[in-house]
């Protein structure tokens, strides 16, 4: 009998624990293949922590590293030292990581350092403006370029890999694991003792913002366009479950505070979050895993970035970018919350990020690079 594949999991933040889950979930059903061991860097806590009650994920590491304030070279440092003496110890056969996040990069320059093959999850997303998103688009390319196994969301992923001349038969193209999130979240008699302080009977403006590149006076003004809009009609409640990033409480307190339509709240976890999007009006949001999740859930999304690497939902019509001047994201808003037929538009537009079956095509693709499968899984389409 051949020796079981030893994988690696390794992530930080909310975001990257949400997307790990269902794959995290499927590789546990392989166990006759593969051993399975979860490193946490805890570049996040309390929004991680959340994430790993939900899945019921236990780690087999916690590098515990998360500081107030903590600086993109603490995060660096830290996590590529403590894993090598991880990856040392135990060398797994893959290591696998999420996405663009700090943790993401240093993770992959520590397994390369070890000669540990590496696989991308959510691989091939590009803005190709190096300052925008900051600093996740030099992460995501530089782990691509460290890379040895990538699972491309979408057919343009794959495109923009295969334009860095990466190498066609280690792409797969396979959904994004956040819709397969949604599988376990989503129900639609979901109620919550959490909700009681939310007025359903008002039209919820879902917000979410927390990009390191638009904190400060930038931040502020943003969300003063936004505030003009939703007190222009009574009916209407701004919900924002305020990141815990000092910078963005700071922000959103100062502009927020003590106005009687807006509802400013802890982190909500992944199964109130999502839920809360399904009973939304609109969804404003910098986030990236929220401009596919809203389209997946039929809800409309003004993206407050200059940039997006999520180009497909734009073309779909599901998303709007607008920018983050605030003049036009108060224009766009209004449009959006009175508009009908502008707003049926976008919230019946297709969502082109997943069919929830990705995590079972990371796994067949994993198998098929260790020889465990014969043939290649079928590109998600
Ligand atoms: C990080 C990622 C970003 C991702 C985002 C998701 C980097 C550089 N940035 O940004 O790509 O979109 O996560 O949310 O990798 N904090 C807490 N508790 C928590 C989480 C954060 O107190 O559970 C506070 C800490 O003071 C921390 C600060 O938030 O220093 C910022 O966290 P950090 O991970 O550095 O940056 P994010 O803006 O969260
Ligand atoms: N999310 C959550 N609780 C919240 C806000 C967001 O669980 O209060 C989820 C959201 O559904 C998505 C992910 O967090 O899956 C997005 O995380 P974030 O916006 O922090 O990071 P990004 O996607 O921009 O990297």
């Amino acid at each position: 009998m051949k020796n079981k594949i030893k994988i690696m999991t390794v992530f930080g933040t909310r975001p990257e624990a949400i997307k790990m889950a269902p794959l995290i979930k499927e590789l546990e059903k392989e166990s006759a293949s593969f051993i399975t061991k979860n490193i946490i860097t805890a570049q996040h806590r309390e929004m991680l922590d959340q994430v790993l009650t939900i899945f019921k994920i236990k780690p087999d590491f916690d590098l515990n590293i998360m500081k107030k304030n903590q600086s993109l070279s603490d995060i660096t440092v830290t996590v590529s030292q403590d894993l090598a003496e991880i990856f040392q110890k135990e060398r797994p056969n893959l290591v696998l990581v999420h996405g663009d996040t700090t943790t993401t990069f240093a993770t992959s320059l520590s397994a390369f350092y070890q000669q540990i093959p590496i696989g991308h999850v959510e691989a091939g997303l590009r803005t190709w403006q190096k300052y925008s998103p900051f600093p996740e688009e030099m992460n995501r390319e530089m782990v691509d370029d460290l890379s040895d196994l990538y699972f491309a969301p979408t057919k343009k992923n794959y495109d923009n890999l295969i334009s860095e001349h990466k190498d066609k038969n280690k792409i797969f193209i396979t959904g994004n694991t956040g819709i397969d999130a949604l599988k376990y979240t989503v129900n639609d008699s979901f109620d919550s003792p959490e909700f009681n302080d939310i007025d359903f009977s008002k039209k919820i403006i879902l917000l979410t913002a927390h990009r390191r590149e638009n904190q400060g006076k930038k931040m502020e003004k943003m969300f003063q366009a936004i505030l003009n809009v939703v007190k222009s009609d009574r009916n209407f409640l701004l919900v924002y479950p305020v990141h815990r990033s000092p910078a963005v409480q700071k922000a959103a307190y100062d502009v927020f505070n003590n106005e009687d339509q807006v509802k400013l709240i802890n982190p909500l976890d992944v199964v109130h979050f999502h839920n809360l999007i399904k009973r939304s009006f609109v969804i404003l949001s910098d986030s990236g895993g929220v401009q596919e999740e809203a389209p997946a859930l039929n809800k409309p999304v003004l993206v407050l970035r200059d940039t997006t690497e999520r180009p497909e939902a734009v073309q779909t019509g599901a998303i709007k970018l607008v920018g983050t001047d605030p003049y036009t994201i108060e224009h766009a808003l209004r449009k959006l919350v009175s508009d009908p037929i502008e707003y049926k538009k976008m919230a019946e537009a297709k969502n082109p990020y997943g069919d929830g079956q990705s995590a079972q095509r990371i796994v067949s693709a994993i198998k098929y690079y260790f020889d465990l499968n014969p043939c290649r899984p079928n590109a998600f389409v």
